[in-house]
């Protein structure tokens, strides 16, 4: 019954559209505890956990195709052919969203089970019934359903033509995205259309870091940003124009940034941070979510002066129009925002010519004093300075937080690490909400249950679960942090003590 009364609550925060301050309510709750019409969730994303790569009709992805073609990429040699076998095992994936008291489960669909070779010639309805089970699924357990679109899995049929870097995909992610919205709008109603469109950038600018390994370093890297954000505004525009009114969802895009700290108080430093935070994350959100439009400032200025000191005519960077730029800007009902770790920062050259690296000039180190999982600093202040910029850059939108978490080696189920990480994060959000009035809706961690990690393969573990990889039921086990996250999901608030413990509050330098 709690649940049922929890789903009415949701869907009736889900018809509140974007630009609408924080309710008042704040004032009346302690500073430990969460609004009561928050998310609480965990994410996945296909490619990660579903497996069944070429089952019942599915087309061939860049993954696929990367990992096949160059087993030694990841680095256990593994890939996501099997993974957790989430596409037969997802009814295990909601009890374990049950069991942590998720109100919200992210995950996304992969473009090829729906269309293999990325157009609608072939429209494979297993993949169809297949997320329709999904959803029904979580919606039997009063879980929303969140869905990624895009999260890296491109049909290899489109990689043919280029991939992102050609303007003519954003045509095909049109039409892919209607039968999303046909099939599945009726019960979703909250929608992100691509995933980190900074990181899987890395594919195109890189050989071996990302698929589909275009190394096209400083050039294809940008290209694929017009492309990206012409292809989320078309999307969005077209759920407004076509499926808005009858389904009441909400259309928003997932992008990436951790902390950037400067070094010193010096102006070089804090010019660094900005820099980085402009390059990274500004890329793709001053286009849509700030009053201006277009890319940053410093981006532009920085990329076409080195292009022009490497003898070019023109930009690395491609120019947006006054058209694209206006209608580009605002196409979103939130602010999806994945976060892990803070480093420090300074001013330097680093990284091949031409690269996004050398046209942003920053050098970053780990920040010490503060615990660490594999490869990441757990300094909960990082995320509130970072939730206080974006507020402060894009101050009309509210705050998803789509993904955030901690990673261990194998075999870690008393994740203590992970507990300390999702306690102190969650309390940064509660200082950034009941403190610095920034409006965050939602927070999911990564992940739900362990994953093939990219290129790191199935040697680091973000899962709140386990998965035995080696047994081919692939059983789920909770980990420790299950029952502290789940307490803190049912109860909304973090536990006074552990609350006022945690690292939220920045050190003056
Ligand atoms: C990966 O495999 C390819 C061919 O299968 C081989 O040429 C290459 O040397 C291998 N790389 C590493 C790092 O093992
Ligand atoms: C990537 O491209 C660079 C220069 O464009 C080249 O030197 C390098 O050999 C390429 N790497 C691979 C693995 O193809
Ligand atoms: C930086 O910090 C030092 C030492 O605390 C202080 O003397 C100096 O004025 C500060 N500089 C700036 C630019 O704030
Ligand atoms: C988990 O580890 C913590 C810290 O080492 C310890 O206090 C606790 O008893 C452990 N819990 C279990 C279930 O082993």
């Amino acid at each position: 019954m709690q649940r049922v009364a929890l789903l009415v609550a949701v869907l009736t925060a889900v018809s509140v559209l974007h630009g609408v301050p924080q309710p008042a309510l704040a004032s009346r709750r302690a500073a430990n505890q969460f609004p009561d019409d928050f998310y609480f969730g965990a994410s996945t994303a296909a490619y990660q956990t579903e497996g069944a790569w070429d089952a019942d009709g599915k087309g061939v992805s860049i993954w696929d195709h990367m990992l096949h073609s160059q087993p030694n990429l990841t680095a256990d040699g593994q890939n996501g052919d099997v993974a957790a076998d989430s596409y037969h095992r997802f009814r295990d994936d909601v009890q374990a969203l049950v069991g942590l008291n998720a109100n919200v489960y992210r995950f996304s669909l992969s473009w090829p089970r729906i269309l293999p070779t990325g157009d609608t010639d072939n429209v494979n309805q297993a993949g169809i019934d297949h997320y329709n089970d999904v959803i029904d699924e979580l919606l039997a357990n009063g879980i929303q359903p969140m869905v990624t679109l895009y999260h890296w899995d491109l049909p290899q049929e489109l990689q043919k033509l280029g991939g992102w870097p050609n303007i003519v995909i954003a045509d095909y992610f049109v039409e892919y995205a209607r039968i999303a919205f046909e099939n599945f709008g009726d019960r979703v109603k909250l929608w992100l259309t691509l995933n980190e469109p900074d990181i899987f950038s890395l594919g195109y600018s890189t050989a071996a870091a990302f698929a589909p390994g275009a190394n096209s370093s400083g050039i294809a890297d940008y290209l694929m940003a017009r492309t990206i954000l012409l292809a989320h505004a078309r999307v969005y525009r077209l759920y407004d124009e076509q499926f808005r009114e009858a389904q009441q969802g909400r259309v928003g895009i997932t992008l990436e940034c951790n902390w950037y700290e400067p070094l010193t108080n010096s102006t070089e430093d804090a010019d660094a941070s900005e820099r980085q935070l402009q390059f990274q994350l500004g890329m793709y959100a001053q286009p849509i979510f700030s009053s201006s439009g277009d890319f940053p400032e410093v981006v532009k200025q920085r990329v076409a002066a080195n292009s022009e000191a490497e003898g070019r005519t023109r930009s690395r960077l491609p120019a947006l129009s006054q058209e694209e730029i206006d209608y580009v800007k605002g196409t979103a009902d939130f602010f999806g925002l994945n976060h892990y770790s803070t480093s420090l920062i300074t001013s330097g050259l680093q990284g091949s010519i031409p690269s996004k690296e050398y046209d942003t000039a920053v050098v970053t180190s780990p920040i010490e004093g503060y615990p660490t999982g594999e490869g990441m600093t757990d300094v909960p202040w990082g995320l509130r300075k970072l939730l206080r910029w974006v507020h402060g850059q894009y101050p009309d939108y509210q705050i998803f937080i789509t993904e955030n978490g901690f990673a261990d080696p194998p075999g870690v189920l008393n994740d203590t690490g992970r507990i300390h990480y999702h306690t102190g994060y969650l309390s940064a959000v509660l200082r950034a909400i009941n403190e610095d009035e920034i409006p965050v809706i939602g927070y999911s961690a990564w992940a739900l249950i362990d994953t093939l990690e990219w290129m790191d393969g199935y040697t680091k573990k973000f899962g709140l679960y386990a998965v035995d990889f080696d047994d081919p039921e692939r059983p789920r086990t909770a980990k420790a942090s299950v029952s502290v996250l789940g307490q803190i999901y049912q109860s909304k608030e973090v536990p006074l003590q552990d609350f006022e413990d945690a690292d939220t509050t920045p050190p003056l330098l």
